[in-house]
């Protein structure tokens, strides 16, 4: 079945092969007689899914035995309050603000560490440059450090982790890698947690993925709730609460889906980050070639997953979107605070949508020329 290309930031498009098995195991997952909506989680189907979920995560991202693997509730912006109630301890909290994402972080943090110190922002940039690590002012004794690493409305993205202890800081790294988990590898010798929402890469919108260090755990502040206390979280396999079955249902059957995909001598999320950044390279060079289009971020820190451009003749925003929906090009209008085009390339769009978007814009832009 041939789909549009869906340019969406998010909930964003899912390969059609899940949605083809998710939609063939409805009524009857696996000849159990209901759906995984229908199941209890604590059945020995829904363990089975869960269990099978948590092992390929595991291993695509390469997460090693000292973290706990979380899937939880609430969202990237949630966690924004989760992350200082478990690990603040109430003192200092260090941010890297790079984007829109990371300002609401730093916001929210502010109602339970007890100071939240701005090491570097990239606001001055009107956050087209990310602030150079060996500049940040790194507090001493800080409980963590907090950066988005894929700021999505702004596209900008750290494409290596900051090493804090080659800085002089023993804080643990926390990231927010809603908009590109599972586009690249992590080096986990560098992070603390990562936490992010699943309606990007990973699946559907109400499923949270944490991974944290254990000794990160059982520090959490007395008010926290117990449903977002992780050590409690950890010690019930994300079981304490009802746990969001069919995100994680659909999670597990994208990681199946992951572990298929090939690119050359490579497979998983090795493969996909070939093929991230071949498609990103694509629409990032149509760009620059052109005299109608324009990307204003710093080449070192384009993101690979969220490209927003602007049409230097803004008049012509409506007739470009509308040009794009006729040809089968979905979701490409930008985040109503920055304005002008966003294509988001998660793992799910093919270089084929890639290459039918950049034949559009040029074949736009000659037009009109
Ligand atoms: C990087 C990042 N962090 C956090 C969020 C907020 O996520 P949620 O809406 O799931 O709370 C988003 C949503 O787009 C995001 O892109």
């Amino acid at each position: 079945m041939n789909r549009p290309y869906n340019f969406s930031a998010g909930p964003a498009a899912i390969p059609a092969e899940v949605l083809q098995q998710a939609a063939s195991e409805m009524l009857d997952w696996h000849g159990s007689g209901m759906g995984v909506m229908e199941m209890s989680h604590r059945g020995k189907e829904f363990v089975s899914i869960y269990e099978q979920a948590e092992a390929d995560l595991r291993e695509l991202l390469a997460v090693p035995a000292q973290f706990k693997i979380l899937f939880m509730q609430g969202g990237g912006l949630a966690e924004n309050a989760i992350v200082p109630l478990n690990l603040s301890r109430a003192a200092t909290v260090d941010m890297v603000v790079t984007g829109s994402w990371s300002q609401k972080s730093a916001k929210e943090a502010r109602k339970y560490a007890s100071e939240v110190r701005l090491v570097g922002s990239g606001e001055a940039s009107h956050f087209t440059a990310l602030p150079e690590p060996g500049t940040w002012e790194l507090s001493r004794g800080a409980s963590y450090l907090h950066l988005c690493s894929n700021e999505t409305i702004h596209g900008i993205e750290f494409h290596d982790l900051p090493d804090l202890k080659a800085l002089g800081s023993d804080a643990p790294l926390v990231i927010d890698f809603s908009s590109h988990v599972a586009s690249r590898p992590v080096d986990w010798s560098r992070v603390g947690l990562a936490f992010g929402g699943a309606q990007k890469n990973l699946g559907p919108a109400g499923l949270t993925l944490v991974v944290v260090r254990e000794d990160l755990l059982g520090h959490a502040l007395p008010a926290c709730p117990s449903a977002f206390d992780y050590k409690i979280v950890a010690d019930n396999q994300s079981m304490f609460n009802t746990p969001p079955t069919w995100g994680i249902y659909i999670a597990g059957l994208t990681f199946q889906w992951l572990k298929r995909q090939r690119e050359g001598d490579l497979t998983g999320v090795a493969a996909m980050e070939r093929r991230n950044l071949a498609k990103a390279k694509l629409l990032y060079d149509a760009i620059d070639q052109s005299q109608l289009y324009v990307n204003k971020v710093a080449v070192n820190a384009r993101s690979r997953m969220n490209i927003p451009f602007f049409l230097r003749d803004e008049s012509r925003n409506d007739a470009f979107l509308a040009g794009a929906k006729e040809r089968g090009l979905l979701q490409l209008k930008g985040h109503k605070s920055v304005g002008g085009m966003r294509a988001s390339l998660y793992n799910a769009m093919p270089l084929s949508g890639v290459e039918a978007l950049v034949a559009y814009m040029r074949e736009f832009e000659q037009k009109q020329a």
